[in-house]
């Protein structure tokens, strides 16, 4: 009970009017972001399961999806790091490190969730290149649907869903 009054006091504490419209900001971009990173990640699966299915050879698109993907997850990387040294949020765990780790809705942004969308992202990042690097266009299809995926998987579980049971956020800001 003491905790979550300390909580909600240091989140109505005066911050810089310009802070806040920035925090605000960037929440909206980080969360809209996420489902251009999902969308992206899904089309390149597609495309990399049906080349194999299809036994085609990996063209220019096939190429643009697996580049676009790793620049969208990028993009949403910097908007993530931005977010962390903004956020009410992080800046309560990093300031009252001992109150914060009992309320896992805290911890969770703070550690779980960078934590495991950096591993995504890192994931992303090999498969862009190690598909890029392949000499078959065969391999070059299964390297990006197995790394992909794999980033796929480890950033649904970190999203914050309404209906997630870490922590709860809207579709849509
Ligand atoms: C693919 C990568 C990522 C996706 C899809 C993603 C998605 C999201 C979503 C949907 C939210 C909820 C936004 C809202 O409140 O409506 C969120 C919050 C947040 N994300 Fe990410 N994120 C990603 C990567 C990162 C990374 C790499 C970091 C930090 C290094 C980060 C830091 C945060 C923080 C601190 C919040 C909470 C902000 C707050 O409520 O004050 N995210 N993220």
């Amino acid at each position: 009970m003491t905790q979550n009054i300390l909580i909600s006091m240091f989140f109505n504490l005066p911050l810089l009017r310009q802070t806040k419209i920035m925090y605000q900001t960037l929440t909206v971009y980080h969360s809209l972001l996420r489902w251009l990173v999902l969308l992206s990640l899904i089309l390149s699966l597609i495309t990399a399961c049906s080349g194999l299915w299809k036994r085609r050879s990996f063209s220019k698109t096939d190429n643009a999806i697996r580049h676009w993907t790793a620049t969208i997850a990028h993009i949403q990387l910097i908007a993530g790091i931005l977010l962390y040294a903004q956020s009410p949020v992080t800046r309560f765990f990093r300031e009252h490190n001992a109150e914060a780790r009992q309320q896992f809705d805290i911890t969770f942004f703070s550690v779980i969730h960078a934590i495991l969308m950096l591993v995504a992202i890192v994931l992303i990042t090999m498969g862009s290149a190690l598909s890029k690097r392949r000499h078959t266009d065969r391999h070059k299809f299964r390297t990006m649907a197995l790394w992909y995926a794999l980033a796929l998987l480890i950033i649904f579980i970190a999203i914050p869903w309404p209906f997630s049971p870490f922590a709860a956020r809207p579709y849509i800001r």
